[in-house]
This record gives structure tokens, sequence and C-alpha cells, in this order.
């Protein structure tokens, strides 16, 4: 059965795998908000970025992530991230701020920073929260936990189109090294190494459609 506490999925796994665009169908069909926590730590790595000294001093760094507020967008219920009170969530899907969120990613103190903002995204009726952690560390009693992954030539695949669509110039080789690197690192990091949570019901989508993976995540939701 459901546990009594909020209702949480949390939805982790690899990078391009999938997690946002399930996150985002699932969250539409529960009415549920919807914290896709890659975008906090972009957020850290877009500040970072922006102020290359003050990764060398952690209380630097941790001040200016402070800064860093959520707010529920009405439409999409999902979590957007505001930097001094302004939006910045357009500003977050490079490459450049994507090497920086792995980077700072790792720092301790910053993780213990977002998990204060992630704490406070749950609200009735429910959270979809994604990430590399979020049934493993931060919402370790969720209702539901998905891990989900995909063959790397498929990600990287569709992280290019994705790019592409957007107009940035990239190349299939380099992000197909890059996502190795990402994975790599996700998984051999001393602090929330990304895994497979305890007792996550673990789904492939390499050659799955969104909508096949949303009607199989809602009917374990219903049976637990
Ligand atoms: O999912 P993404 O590519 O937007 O994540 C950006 C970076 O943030 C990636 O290097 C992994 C890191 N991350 C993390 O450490 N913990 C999370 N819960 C989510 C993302």
């Amino acid at each position: 059965m459901k546990s009594n506490t909020a209702n949480i999925i949390t939805i982790d796994g690899t990078s391009s795998s999938g997690k946002s665009t399930i996150s985002k169908l699932l969250a539409e069909k529960l009415n549920y908000s919807l914290l896709d926590s890659g975008k906090l730590y972009r957020a850290a790595g877009y500040i970072n970025s922006q102020n290359k000294d003050a990764s060398n001093d952690i209380n630097n760094l941790i001040n200016l992530i402070s800064k860093i507020s959520l707010q529920v967008d009405e439409e999409s219920f999902e979590f957007e991230i505001y930097y001094h009170n302004k939006k910045i969530d357009h500003l977050l899907y490079s490459e450049d701020v994507g090497k920086f969120a792995s980077v700072v990613s790792k720092i301790p103190e910053v993780r213990k920073c977002m998990l204060t903002l992630q704490h406070s995204c749950v609200k009735e009726p429910g959270l979809i929260a994604n990430g590399r952690d979020m049934g493993s560390e931060v919402f370790p009693n969720a209702s539901l936990k998905i891990y989900i992954t995909a063959s790397i030539e498929i990600r990287a695949r569709r992280r290019f189109n994705e790019l592409n669509e957007k107009g940035e110039n990239v190349d299939y080789e380099n992000i197909y090294e890059s996502l190795k690197k990402r994975d790599d690192s996700d998984m051999r990091r001393k602090i929330s190494p990304l895994k497979v949570p305890d007792n996550a019901e673990i789904i492939d989508t390499s050659y799955l459609k969104p909508d096949a993976i949303v009607d199989k995540i809602l009917n374990l939701y219903t049976i637990t």
C-alpha cells in the first residue's frame, strides 16, 4: 500500500535516459507537482560558471547558491528556478553548464543546500521528483521509486537531436564521450552516487515510447 506520507514518485537514472519527459507526462496525468533536481545542480553550475573564483572558497559559493529559490509554474506544475528572484531555467541547458553542474554536485555543502530546497517541494496532492539520488537519499520513503536507463548510443542520439533542435552546433562523438564521462562521474562519486535505490523498479527506455513507459509506471503506482 502507498505510505501515509505525501505521495512521492522518484525517477532516478542516467543522463538523457528520458527522466524529464517521463516525469512531465506523469505529473500531468496525476496533477502532481514536478521537481527536476538536475535543474537545481545546473543552477549551481551556472552560478559557478559566472563566478569562477567562487569555487575556490566554498563559503562564498554556498552564499551565492543560497540566493536560489523555487516557484511552481501554475500551468505546468513544474518547480522553476529563480536566482536573485529572476527566473533562470532558460540558461541552464548548455553542455558547458552541464559540465559545471557535474563538478559542483560533488561538493557535500552544495548537496546539503539542495537537500533543504528539495524537501521544501513536497506538497499535496503529490510530487514527481527526478534526478540521481531522489529515491536513495532525498526521498527514501517515496511511495514508488523508479530507476530508468537506456543504452548509451540511444541516449547520445537523443541528446544530439535535442541540442540540434535548439540550434546548438554539436558533434555526436563529443556528446557520446561526454555522456560516458558523466555516467562514470555520477556513478563513481563518493557522495550520493547514481545507483538503483532500494526497492526501485528498473525500466529500460531504449525501445519504449514515453506513453508506454508512463502507463507502466501508473500501473505500478496503482498496485503499490
Ligand atoms: O540530469 P541533469 O543532466 O540535468 O543533471 C545535471 C548534473 O547534476 C549531473 O552532472 C548530475 C547532477 N545531479 C546530481 O548530482 N543529483 C541529482 N539529484 C540530479 C542531478
